[in-house]
């Protein structure tokens, strides 16, 4: 089973991570959220404590099977599921696969398309360059586009946790998952059948998953609004948990009383 963290009892909310990040990256969340819910952030299968062995691409359908079996074990038939970025691929995954098992979903600073060739092409050199020179120069590549400058100006204890998530990768995991990324499948046209509430919250400052990204998702989605956190850039959750956590809450809150 995938290690995880889990607080509270009530309706099950899971929380999965980002890219190459783990399940600290949810701690505002499990401490600010677990009054009446259980909630529970899992390291996927490489990331935080969580192992992969064997080789070959970590993929978003692997990551998906593995929240399956997460909720098995702890016998949790439907959840909510909340991811951001790579963690919302693997939720298209989820909803792929076993849509049976999701109750509502929230989707943050995320995008249903595939890469294109120049995106995979970017991410075979970002693993080169994990493999070659370590994650430690993965984390200066990726602080300045995940966190705003107000972030990283005003916040140095999140600067800090994110150098810290990503230097704790092993540089094969982020090859591996790099390539697992840039084999995912295309799933814009999931988006009309996903039938389950939906939240998209997205980081005005976002270079990654701009909000024009998150308005297009949000108008193909039957079920969904979508609410922009000012000033924050790729994981709003950690960057202003506050203005993250208060639409959270509310649709938490509207899904439980459903
Ligand atoms: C993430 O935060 O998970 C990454 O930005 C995803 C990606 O590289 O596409």
């Amino acid at each position: 089973m995938l290690s995880h963290q889990s607080r509270g009892t009530g309706l099950p909310v899971v929380f999965v991570h980002g890219f190459p990040f783990d399940s600290r990256m949810w701690q505002p969340q499990l401490d600010g959220l677990s009054d009446g819910f259980r909630l529970i952030a899992p390291d996927l299968r490489g990331f935080g404590r969580s192992p992969a062995p064997g080789e070959g691409p970590l993929t978003m359908d692997s990551h998906a099977d593995d929240l399956a079996a997460l909720l098995d074990g702890l016998g949790i038939e439907r959840a909510v599921f909340c991811g951001l970025s790579m963690g919302g691929y693997v939720l298209f995954s989820m909803w792929r696969r076993h849509r049976e098992r999701v109750r509502a979903l929230v989707l943050c600073s995320t995008r249903a398309d595939a890469d294109t060739e120049g995106a995979r092409a970017n991410r075979r050199a970002l693993a080169e360059r994990a493999l070659r020179e370590g994650a430690a120069s993965v984390a200066d590549a990726m602080i300045p586009s995940v966190l705003s400058s107000e972030t990283r100006e005003n916040r140095p204890d999140v600067v800090a946790l994110v150098r810290e998530m990503i230097e704790g990768t092993d540089p094969g995991t982020i090859a591996r998952g790099q390539e697992g990324m840039a084999r995912r499948t295309d799933s814009t046209d999931l988006l009309p059948e996903i039938n389950v509430p939906t939240l998209l919250l997205f980081g005005s400052e976002d270079p990654i998953s701009p909000v024009a990204v998150g308005d297009e998702m949000c108008r193909s989605l039957p079920d969904a609004r979508m609410v922009v956190i000012p000033g924050a850039a790729h994981l709003p959750n950690l960057e202003d948990p506050a203005a993250f956590n208060a639409p959270l809450l509310e649709f938490l809150g509207a899904v439980t009383g459903e």
